[in-house]
């Protein structure tokens, strides 16, 4: 059985300060909920407040990005060994770093690899775009985007990687994908691509969130998908809503 994971992916929200006050507020709720990993992935900037603050928690950290290489002239990047001391969890190749900041499926490839042998768990963001979407192109899409992501890796890397596949068109937009859409997505085109590349044991191991506009009343929903492991959730993870979205997502 997969522990179900939901991350809450704070992106360019709250400063330290902000941050710290409500990871400690929401803090000891979360930490009572059993049967599912948390994880918070604040700013950069935050997560040393944030990882003191959830301490002796449950509640993991996460990074919402990590440059691949270890150290030298790479402005505004961060190594991996500088949010290891914080962070058990990186978000790799979210569909907002790939739109906005360029980043491309080779780049992801070699982070992802960076984060496994720095012992940190990549949650690898995939997903098509509404065009692509409504082009009938979601699965040759997303299967490629699978593929090139966890080119080279072992079966055993491979099994430590959380998934989060995330259409496009559903993100920060209130117009989420169904359940069922996203279920057969899931486990047809990001499982069935994991199986293909790895073998069925392999695939079975790796946790494959939703996200995509998830909040505290459709939550259920997804999770009843026997192929979906979790959520990474945005706007409702910003608030103390999320407290009971991860309670109702178990
Ligand atoms: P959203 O963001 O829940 O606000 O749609 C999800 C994400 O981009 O990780």
């Amino acid at each position: 059985m997969r522990t179900p994971i939901i991350a809450g992916n704070w992106k360019m929200n709250k400063t330290p300060a902000e941050a710290e006050t409500f990871a400690n507020e929401i803090k000891d709720a979360l930490n009572a909920i059993e049967g599912v990993d948390i994880a918070f992935c604040p700013p950069a900037i935050a997560i040393p407040a944030v990882a003191a603050a959830v301490a002796g928690t449950k509640i993991g950290v996460g990074a919402q990005n990590m440059y691949f290489e270890e150290k030298g002239a790479y402005t505004g990047e961060l190594a991996p060994n500088m949010i290891t001391p914080f962070c058990q969890y990186v978000i790799l190749g979210h569909s907002e770093r790939r739109g906005y900041f360029g980043e491309t499926d080779e780049g992801v490839n070699k982070k992802i690899k960076a984060a496994l042998a720095h012992g940190l768990t990549p949650i690898v963001c995939v997903g098509e775009s509404l065009e692509q979407n409504e082009a009938g192109e979601t699965h040759a899409f997303v299967s490629g985007q699978v593929k090139a992501a966890f080119d080279g890796l072992t079966a055993a890397q491979m099994a430590q990687c959380v998934i989060a596949y995330e259409p496009i068109w559903a993100i920060g937009t209130g117009k989420s994908a169904t359940a069922e859409q996203a279920g057969e997505i899931i486990g047809k085109t990001v499982r069935g691509t994991v199986v293909a590349m790895f073998g069925d044991e392999t695939a079975q191991a790796v946790r494959i969130q939703y996200g995509g506009s998830a909040n505290e009343k459709n939550i259920a929903e997804y999770m009843k998908q026997p192929d979906i492991d979790g959520a990474l959730v945005g706007g409702a993870s910003l608030k103390p809503v999320f407290i009971e979205l991860v309670q109702n997502a178990i």
